[in-house]
């Protein structure tokens, strides 16, 4: 991951329909987004200069706003022809692409009714999310306080600022104790997801991984499950009880960032890499490299 403060990097920012100066990419104190989270993003990845799954992104962006009741000024349409204006203008073709939608400072309060929604895109390279050693030991996670909530409670369905307060919370948390990230729970108890990827496990060559319905539904996600289908491999979108995830033979993540990461060690309980893991690693690793990709 790129270090430093990320205010402070040379580069160019698309925002609001013009491609400005990185460091002059600002926002004043008392915008919106900032004081009440009214705020979604995205994350993705662009292979060898094609942006996988750009439109599939660019849809779940605006339905993610839309979830939190803010207008969306751009078609995906739009938003595709942006991505690739700000990538190219950077002279990036492996890179991570960062579409922020927020709500503005023309009003300050719980009402936002008169704010505009602003749009940025910046992007940056970014080679490997939980670095190369992970590749054959796989990461650690630790065992969250904080559960994936009731989805009345929070627009979980939404890529929302909002949801990630307890997701940096888990991950420092995991992180002061020694874990590279935080296995959440939900308000159940079931296992739900990572603070920024979704969870599956192998048991006996058959694939499990949590509904999500009270967490993101990951872009990743949906395509390995439509992978694992193409592989003839056996899964099953299910209920999973944590008893039931520690004991299994392959456990690995899934996400823009994180693509399929194995696990390694859950609390205390060790895993290896195992063979489902690798074939679906290589096989996404194959497919973000074709053009035109569509997800399940
Ligand atoms: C909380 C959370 N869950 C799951 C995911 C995986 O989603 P995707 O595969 O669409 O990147 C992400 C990353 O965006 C995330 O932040």
């Amino acid at each position: 991951m790129a270090t430093g403060d990320f205010s402070d990097r040379d580069g160019l920012i698309w925002i609001d329909g013009e491609i400005v100066p990185w460091r002059d990419a600002k926002v004043h104190i008392l915008t919106h987004g900032l004081h009440y989270a009214s705020s979604v993003f995205e994350g993705e990845r662009a292979y060898e200069g094609n942006i996988f799954l750009c439109q599939e992104h660019s849809e779940r962006f605006i339905r993610s706003a839309d979830l939190i009741d803010m207008p969306m000024p751009y078609t995906a349409e739009e938003l595709n022809n942006a991505k690739y204006e700000i990538l190219k203008a950077n002279n990036l073709s492996d890179a991570y692409i960062r579409p922020v939608a927020w709500r503005g400072s023309e009003q300050l309060g719980i009402s936002a009714q008169d704010t505009k929604t602003h749009v940025a895109i910046a992007c940056w390279e970014w080679p490997s999310y939980f670095g190369d050693e992970a590749r054959e030991k796989g990461i650690s996670l630790e065992i969250a306080k904080w559960r994936a909530p009731m989805p009345d409670t929070a627009t979980t369905a939404s890529k929302a600022a909002g949801l990630y307060a307890t997701h940096t919370m888990s991950k420092h948390a995991a992180e002061a104790n020694g874990f590279t990230d935080a296995l959440m729970l939900d308000y159940r108890g079931l296992v739900a997801e990572c603070t920024g990827a979704n969870i599956f496990m192998v048991k006996d060559g058959k694939i499990k991984t949590p509904v999500p319905d009270c967490f993101l539904n990951g872009l990743t996600r949906q395509t390995v499950i439509k992978l694992a289908q193409e592989h003839n491999i056996d899964i099953e979108e299910c209920q999973i009880e944590l008893d039931e995830l520690l004991a299994a033979d392959e456990i690995f993540v899934t996400g823009t960032a994180a693509e399929i990461t194995a696990i390694g060690k859950i609390n205390d309980n060790e895993y290896t890499v195992g063979p489902v893991t690798r074939q679906l690693r290589e096989a996404y690793e194959s497919l973000v490299r074709q053009k035109n990709a569509i997800a399940a």
